[in-house]
């Protein structure tokens, strides 16, 4: 089994969590790829989707997914997304195609927030760096203030909502409540890529032909 073997099974099993009738949160990324024909291929009728990136939503019109607009929903029966890493708590990084800031805003409007991934992503302790989103507004300032740790994506465009995406490598990972507190309290942060437990509610991991689900909230 590959990797992506494993990233289409978890996916898969995940796609059956989804019912015709439901209000649905599309994530971004490899494992989300191979989400979306599988909810396609559930001939599902009346679902309302959003995505959380225009690749997503791209793909999902290919499909047949009816995406709309984040404005008329006030609540998602579930989400689903990838993640970069998980913790055995349950904490997240996320951002490593640069969706954080909607992924965030979709994971916590969902009644049902499943992760879905491949066996390369549970670790014990965080070793990627956390992707941030800056506001363009300050950015010098934000940059000086967040210190040398912090780095621009060079090659990544601005986000759908204008922001700029970063990555930070510093200390701090293993107490990610306390990095999380800290990164909120920065006016320059959109969105920071550590998502805490109580956002999640199942993680889905594949190994090799097994698919492992633990529960989390
Ligand atoms: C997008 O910004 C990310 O949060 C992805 O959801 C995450 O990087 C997982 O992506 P893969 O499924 O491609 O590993």
């Amino acid at each position: 089994m590959s990797l992506d073997d494993e990233k289409r099974l978890a996916a898969e099993a995940a796609a059956e969590l989804v019912e015709s009738g439901m209000t649905v949160g599309l994530g971004t990324g490899s494992t989300v790829a191979h989400l979306l024909p599988a909810v396609a291929r559930r001939g599902l009728t009346d679902l309302r989707c959003v995505a959380t990136s225009p690749a997503t939503e791209a793909q999902a019109h290919s499909l047949g997914i009816p995406v709309e607009e984040f404005n008329a929903l006030q609540r998602l029966d579930i989400a689903i997304d990838g993640t970069d890493e998980v913790t055995p708590d349950g904490w997240l990084i996320k951002g490593g195609g640069g969706a954080h800031l909607r992924e965030k805003i979709v994971a916590a409007a969902a009644d049902r927030f499943v992760v879905i991934a491949d066996s390369t992503k549970p670790v014990e302790r965080f070793t990627w760096p956390v992707p941030l989103e800056l506001f363009a507004f300050g950015l010098a300032s934000t940059l000086a203030r967040l210190g040398e740790d912090v780095t621009l994506r060079p090659e990544t465009p601005p986000s759908p909502d204008g922001g700029l995406i970063a990555d930070y490598r510093g200390p701090g990972r293993d107490d990610p409540a306390a990095l999380a507190a800290r990164f909120e309290a920065d006016p320059g942060i959109a969105a920071q890529g550590l998502f805490p437990p109580t956002l999640v509610s199942e993680i889905i991991v594949a190994r090799g032909s097994e698919v492992e689900r633990t529960t989390i909230g």
